[in-house]
Parts: C-alpha cells; sequence; structure tokens
C-alpha cells in the first residue's frame, strides 16, 4: 500500500479518531466540491486510543453503519494514520534522477534515520518540487510509518467493502484544507497557527507559504471540557455531550465551564507556540486557525483571541462547497470535518 497514490477518483474520506468517527464524500472538482455524503457517528470508549485502532471489531461496527447513514456512494475510500505514528523527512535528491533510480535512492537514505527494521515499515515518497537550497536538487518528502499500524486501517477499511485508495497522514490532509481556503493565507510575513483540538490530543501545525513548516501533538482536547461539565453538573460523559450539542446550555455554563477551558486551552496554544519558536527562528505568528469538533462552541474563537492577543478564526472547509444535504447541521459540525474534508479532496482534480 502506497502512502501517495497517484489515481484520481472521487473517494470518501473517513477520519477516526478517539471520539467519533467522521466521513466526507466529495464530487465536483477542488475548485467547485460538492459535499454528497457527510456525517459524524461518536465511537464506544475505549476503540480508539492513543491515535490507533485499539479494538477493530468496534471501530468496523460504527463505521459500516455510518456509512450506510450517511448516504455514502462511492466505494473508495481514504483514510488518516496520525502524524504522532509517522516519521517525515525532506531530503534533497538531484533532479536527474529516473523514477526507479530515486525510489532506490530514497530507501538507501532512509536506512539512517528510520529506528525500526525497514521490513517492518511501510514507505513512500513525493517530489514536493525544486529545492531552494541546491537549483540542481527536488525536495523529496519522505514518510514512514510502522506497518502494524497502516495494515489495521488496511483491514478496517477492506471489512466495510470500500477500496482503499489512499492512506495519508492526518498533517497533510489538514494542509489541503488549509491550501483550499484563500481566505486563510497569513497578512504578514509571519506563518499561520493552525491548532487541531481533538477529544484527547491536539495538534499544532505551522503554516509558511501554504506548506506545513512544524507539527506536533500533545495532550490536551475537548476531553478536559467534558471533565468540567461532568465535574460542575455531576452527569456522565453522554450527557456531558448532550450539554454540548443542546441549543439551551445551563445558565453558568460560560462562566462555570467555557471561561476555564478557554484558559486551558490559551495555555496550551501559548506552550506549543513557545516550543515552536524555541525550534526555528521565529518569534512570532499573523493568526491562530482552530479546528475540531469542540469548536462550535459559541463564542470560542473570540474568547481565545482576547486572551491570546493574537487574531483567532476557525477553520470552515465547507467554506466553498456547496452541501447537498443537512446544511446546517453541517455547517455547525463543519470544524470537527476537517480532516476527513482533507482527505476526501484527493479524489478530486
Ligand atoms: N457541538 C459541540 N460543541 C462543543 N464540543 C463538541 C461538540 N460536538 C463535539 N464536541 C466535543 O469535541 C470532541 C470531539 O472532537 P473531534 O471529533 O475533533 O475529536 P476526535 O477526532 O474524535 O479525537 P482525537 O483527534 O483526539 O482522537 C469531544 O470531546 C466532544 O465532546
Ligand atoms: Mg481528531
Amino acid at each position: 500500500m502506497k502512502l501517495f497514490a497517484q489515481k484520481t477518483k472521487a473517494v470518501i474520506g473517513i477520519d477516526i479518531g478517539s471520539h467519533s468517527i467522521k466521513l466526507v464524500e466529495l464530487t465536483g472538482s477542488r475548485n467547485s466540491p460538492k459535499v454528497v455524503a457527510w456525517g459524524v457517528a461518536p465511537l464506544p470508549s475505549g476503540a480508539f486510543a492513543e491515535n490507533s485502532i485499539a479494538n477493530a471489531e468496534l471501530v468496523a461496527e460504527t463505521l459500516n453503519s455510518l456509512i450506510i447513514k450517511s448516504g455514502a456512494k462511492t466505494d473508495g475510500a481514504a483514510v488518516a494514520v496520525s502524524s504522532s505514528h509517522a516519521i517525515t523527512k525532506v531530503l534533497g535528491m538531484p533532479t536527474d534522477l529516473s523514477d526507479i533510480e530515486l525510489e532506490e535512492q530514497v530507501s538507501i537514505e532512509a536506512l539512517h534515520f528510520i529506528p525500526y527494521p525497514i521490513d517492518e515499515v511501510n514507505l513512500d515518497f513525493e517530489v514536493i518540487g525544486p529545492s531552494t537550497i541546491n537549483e540542481l536538487e527536488n525536495d523529496v518528502l519522505l514518510v514512514a510509518c510502522r506497518r502494524s499500524i497502516v495494515d489495521d486501517y488496511i483491514d478496517l477499511v477492506e471489512d466495510s467493502e470500500l477500496d482503499l485508495r489512499y492512506v495519508d497522514i492526518d498533517t497533510y490532509a489538514l494542509e489541503r484544507v488549509y491550501r483550499s481556503q484563500n481566505s486563510l493565507s497569513s497578512s504578514s510575513d509571519q506563518p499561520v497557527a493552525l491548532f487541531d483540538i481533538g477529544s484527547s490530543s491536539s495538534h499544532l501545525m505551522v503554516m509558511n507559504h501554504e506548506r506545513v513548516l512544524y507539527s506536533r501533538h500533545q495532550n490536551f482536547g475537548a476531553g478536559q471540557l467534558i471533565k468540567l461539565i461532568r465535574k460542575e453538573y455531576g452527569v456522565s460523559a453522554e450527557e456531558a455531550d448532550e450539554i454540548l450539542a443542546s441549543s439551551q446550555p445551563p445558565a453558568d455554563f460560560v462562566t462555570a465551564v467555557q471561561d476555564p477551558f478557554v484558559e486551558m486551552l490559551r495555555q496550551e496554544v501559548s506552550r506549543a507556540l513557545q516550543f515552536f519558536y524555541s525550534s526555528s527562528s521565529y518569534s512570532n505568528i499573523d493568526s491562530v486557525v482552530l479546528s475540531g469538533a469542540c469548536c462550535a462552541l459559541a463564542g470560542l474563537a473570540g474568547d481565545l483571541e482576547v486572551k491570546l492577543r493574537t487574531k483567532v478564526s476557525i477553520l470552515n472547509p465547507l467554506s466553498n462547497a456547496s452541501v447537498q444535504s443537512r446544511r446546517e447541521a453541517a455547517a455547525v459540525a463543519a470544524p470537527g470535518l476537517s480532516v476527513a474534508y482533507g482527505l476526501s479532496l484527493r479524489g478530486l482534480h
């Protein structure tokens, strides 16, 4: 299975997270995409843990019913492996190598920095473009991932009777969404920080000229929001989710839950950015863009903007797409659909 495949044919983007599976099916073109099917299905606790499939049966059951319920039509699929399981490296390779020579050379280079036996690893590469350092070289992006992690996704999708066309990395799926949104580009020379808030972990990606400059995961997510709700109102995790989805949250929700959560988020974003600054020549960013299902919280971007004193917006992958069904619900779910949307973009020209 190649991590980067060549064919272009509509695919269902399937994003599996520790809280839920998200699905998006796009048709049309990259300039004019149509969402023909979408859906979100919560996973039973423990089915997906530490960014990988922990209970294949439970994940398969949820995925199969989501595919049917969403009305997805094609049988092609794309999934994402968490970048926390991937090793990526940009290599400089002579421009005059043939395809076979390039493949051989990349495999030899890979031996130097992959800390696992090479037969336990799934390797793929993509020529990104001319090197900015050496005009006789191309930059080649090499991606390696433990074969056992990739195999779990292959088995899952094949059990659902789908044809797995792409195994991507979450970072590149989000990068593709970011690039599809012209409105997000930096208004200064500074890079943009994309902060994807999951349930159990978050992912900072720093974007410079539409490319990922830096990527890092941290153990913080909207699970903290659920913990705050459970503690404050003495409810179960399922009831906490219902409170979040409700249009009438408790009267003291903002002061008792949302404000403390935004303060935690501010600390996490600031800490993640400090790590980035200390590993780069940058000391500032242009703005922060948030994604993840918890971005449906009313006022989240504005609250964080005040605390961070930096412009904050919410990623809306559907902003230039036409949505065929459940439009209002899709608009609320949109920030959580980002990875699935970016995966489905792989199938469009
Ligand atoms: N309408 C909503 N408002 C606020 N929070 C929400 C809403 N819907 C879901 N959430 C919260 O968002 C989190 C799920 O987000 P998301 O689907 O992005 O996570 P995930 O991809 O499953 O997790 P991870 O990436 O950590 O594996 C849950 O903690 C859930 O409670
Ligand atoms: Mg996620």
